[in-house]
């Protein structure tokens, strides 16, 4: 298992649409253990594959806390197939945007399908923090990023600032 070095704003493969896995072969299940590792080290409870460069649709979650027993969730080809009316708000943050958090409404129940890492298919609901996680990651599958979701002030703000972080470190 390999930590990834993880994509920061505004890298454009951040606005990639990612594509199927056709198949669960042993180089996905490489993937999906390397993604493990890359989202518990940073640490974050949600990762993409495009979030480690990879545009396959490719979801890991662990929403355990600190302390708890790991509950590793993969979700490969994931779909939101329903979503309820009722709406939901979470502070929310990316490790693709670090240090920036703030609150998204969403669905608050989605209901998802999806394949696990052996290639057999699932439908979950969730709700909660699962089901705003899973939103937000699915989002990420094409090329959609929680900021989009802000006003048009904030999200111009933010990317300004990870603009201006990237140059820096870039003439460094
Ligand atoms: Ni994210």
């Amino acid at each position: 298992m390999t930590i990834r070095p993880i994509i920061i704003l505004p890298d454009p493969i951040l606005r990639e649409t990612s594509t199927a896995v056709a198949r669960v072969d042993d180089d996905a299940r490489a993937l999906i253990a390397d993604m493990f590792e890359t989202m518990y080290e940073a640490p974050g409870i949600g990762l993409a594959a495009v979030q480690v460069g990879i545009t396959k649709r490719i979801v890991t979650i662990d929403l355990a806390r600190e302390g708890e027993e790991k509950q590793p969730m993969v979700f490969v080809n994931p779909e939101i197939v329903w979503s309820s009316e009722e709406l939901s708000r979470y502070d929310e943050g990316c490790l693709s945007i670090p240090q920036y958090y703030e609150e998204v409404e969403r669905p608050a129940k989605v209901r998802v399908r999806y394949q696990d890492e052996k290639g057999e298919a699932h439908e979950l609901e969730a709700d909660g923090l699962l089901a705003t996680c899973l939103q937000h990651e699915i989002d990420h599958l094409e090329g959609k990023l929680f900021i989009d979701r802000l006003s048009k002030l904030k999200r111009d703000r933010v990317i300004k600032k990870f603009q201006k972080q990237a140059k820096r470190e870039h003439d460094l």
